[in-house]
């Protein structure tokens, strides 16, 4: 019979038969799937594996801090946080394109988790034991993939000396069988954070894609803390699970006149989109309560500097798709 228990003890045995005495690799992005993957493996081999999360600074309020310290505390895994924070907001100085903004995410995302990786090996006693790479793949995507399973090659751009050109990695993907809700379960079982387990979609290029104009450190601070009274709020009207996610938008390009105090504002709007999906391939706007769409427009309009409107999308997907870009 299925039980949380059953899987976590069969995975156990098989991380353990597949890595033997070497080590692994897993990068940590803040979202379910590689948390319990991570804490998964971390429970087979311990101190054999080594986690990686590469700090965009394009993440909400508190998520880096969940990933360094709630995940770290509840499974004591090693850790490696690169801070490259500054060299996301460089590579994407004067892009507005959304495609532009997501190409470019992608692509310093991949380089500097591949130098991280370098250096594990090069930090490590045998660095040739260094030959898993842990990824947190579930069933849906292994359906729509084909099922094929195996290696992850990894050209060199790595400016690690003593290394061979290509890193050739064999995957370890313990949620392979498993869907969304099952790896919930799993991560509760395994005493992972209901902030982490329990987490909304996210897209991967985070807040860079949130940002409708040009990403910059002002511009990722103001959204950033417009989205976390969102998202206080909503928890706090009990919203949680009856919405799906709720992108908090920073329309940067945009100004309108506002007025506040004894003065005229000329500000920028914040649209928020919520909305219902079973899979995020259609989707509805959520029709929530009047009072709780107040409450965070007049906390984000009284406490964001620079923010004079609050505005709500009510399109469904399609046309729209759920991110801005
Ligand atoms: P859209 O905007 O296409 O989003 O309706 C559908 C779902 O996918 C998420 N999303 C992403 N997730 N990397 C991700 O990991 C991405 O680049 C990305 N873009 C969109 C979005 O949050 C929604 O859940």
């Amino acid at each position: 019979t299925w039980t949380t228990g059953n899987v976590i003890e069969e995975q156990v045995a098989a991380i353990r038969a597949q890595v033997g005495a070497k080590r692994a690799i897993c990068g940590l992005s803040g979202g379910v799937d590689s948390a319990v993957a991570a804490a998964l493996v971390q429970k087979a081999i311990g101190s054999q594996l080594t986690c990686v999360y590469v700090d965009h600074g394009l993440m909400r309020k508190g998520e880096t801090e969940q990933v360094e310290k709630d995940f770290v505390a509840a499974t004591g895994v090693q850790l490696k946080v690169v801070d490259a924070q500054e060299r996301f907001l460089n590579a994407l100085a004067g892009v507005s394109d959304p495609e532009e903004k997501r190409k470019i995410i992608g692509r310093e995302f991949i380089r500097v988790f591949e130098q991280a990786q370098a250096e594990i090996i090069a930090e490590a006693e045998h660095g040739e034991d260094v030959a898993f790479l842990v990824q947190g793949t579930l069933y849906p995507d292994v359906v729509e993939s084909g099922g094929g399973t195996g290696t992850a090659n990894i050209k060199s751009h790595h400016n690690v000396g003593g290394l061979p050109e290509d890193l050739e990695f064999e995957l370890v993907e313990p949620l392979r069988q498993l869907f969304k809700d099952e790896v919930r379960m799993v991560g509760q079982e395994l005493g992972l954070p209901d902030e982490i387990v329990q987490r909304q979609p996210f897209p991967g290029p985070g807040l860079g894609i949130r940002i409708v104009g040009e990403v910059t450190r002002e511009r990722l601070d103001l959204l950033r803390e417009a989205d976390a009274i969102a998202r206080e709020e909503l928890t706090v009207a009990g919203l949680d699970r009856d919405i799906w996610q709720c992108p908090v938008v920073l329309l940067a390009d945009v100004r309108s006149v506002g007025v506040q105090g004894d003065g005229r504002t000329y500000g920028h709007p914040i649209v928020l989109r919520p909305v219902s999906s079973e899979d995020a391939m259609t989707a509805d706007w959520t029709r929530m309560p009047y009072e709780v769409l107040a409450k965070i427009s007049t906390r984000i309009t009284n406490e964001v500097a620079d923010v004079n409107r609050v505005v709500l999308d009510v399109t469904s997907k399609p046309p729209g798709t759920i991110e801005w870009e």
